[in-house]
């Protein structure tokens, strides 16, 4: 039975987990937030206060990783059963999760549990190398960036009114440090797969970016 895949990859701030969540609930898909493995196992690096250029003890925690995803109006993100939505989304996660990213052995590692969430009767993939590495056959695949500005800009929004104060200025700065590092690194870089379709959601609702996602599919999986 062919199970379809919509993979959308794009920098950090493109509003990818903002867009694959609701299109997957539109089609009733299964929803794989694949940043969530590397910031799941940031938290528990940063929980044992672990040792970054320790690769072993890095590795186990990796394999122990058990994540599930609950979609309904917010997504609950569970590690190994224990609620971690309120810790994942903090700049200190995504940027040890940027850095423990680029360990090939990582990902090898994390690969097979992200193929796993391919289950009927779809998946929406979100990532770096959804379409190029881990479903390379996906039925419709989505490259979706913004400008550095645009997406800095969202993501100062995001947490002033959270009420965290930040400086745009820093955010702008650790936005093109983990775009360095997730496009420099050797294994699985972020790169726009060939066959992948290019959104520029810069000057885009939310809405129109939707919009223009879902009406790729009915197309795609006629083919
Ligand atoms: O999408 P995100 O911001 O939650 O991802 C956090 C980090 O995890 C990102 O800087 C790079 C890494 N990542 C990755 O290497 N491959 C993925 N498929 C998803 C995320």
């Amino acid at each position: 039975m062919h199970i379809p895949v919509l993979t959308i990859d794009g920098p950090s701030g493109a509003g990818k987990g903002t867009i694959s969540r609701i299109v997957a609930k539109k089609l009733d898909w299964n929803y794989l937030d694949s940043g969530s493995f590397y910031r799941s196992l940031a938290i528990a690096l940063l929980q044992r206060n672990a040792d970054l250029s320790n690769e072993s003890e890095i590795l186990q925690i990796a394999q122990a990783i058990e994540l599930a995803f609950e979609c309904n109006d917010e997504l609950i993100v569970k590690l190994n059963g224990k609620d971690i939505t309120a810790q994942l989304g903090t700049e200190a996660t995504g940027n040890v999760a940027s850095i423990v990213a680029a360990i090939p052995e990582v990902r090898q590692v994390l690969l097979q549990k992200q193929k796993d969430f391919k289950k009927p009767p779809g998946l929406v993939a979100d990532g770096r190398d959804m379409g190029t590495i881990v479903f390379p056959d996906a039925d419709i695949k989505v490259f979706l960036t913004a400008s550095a500005a645009e997406r800095a800009e969202r993501r100062y929004k995001q947490l002033m009114g959270k009420g965290i104060d930040v400086s745009i200025r820093r955010i702008t700065r650790e936005i093109e440090e983990r775009d360095c590092r997730d496009k420099g690194r050797k294994t699985a870089p972020l790169v726009q797969a060939e066959d992948a379709f290019y959104i520029d959601s810069s000057a885009m609702t939310i809405e129109a970016v939707i919009d223009q996602v879902l009406s790729l599919v009915p197309q795609r999986l006629a083919m």
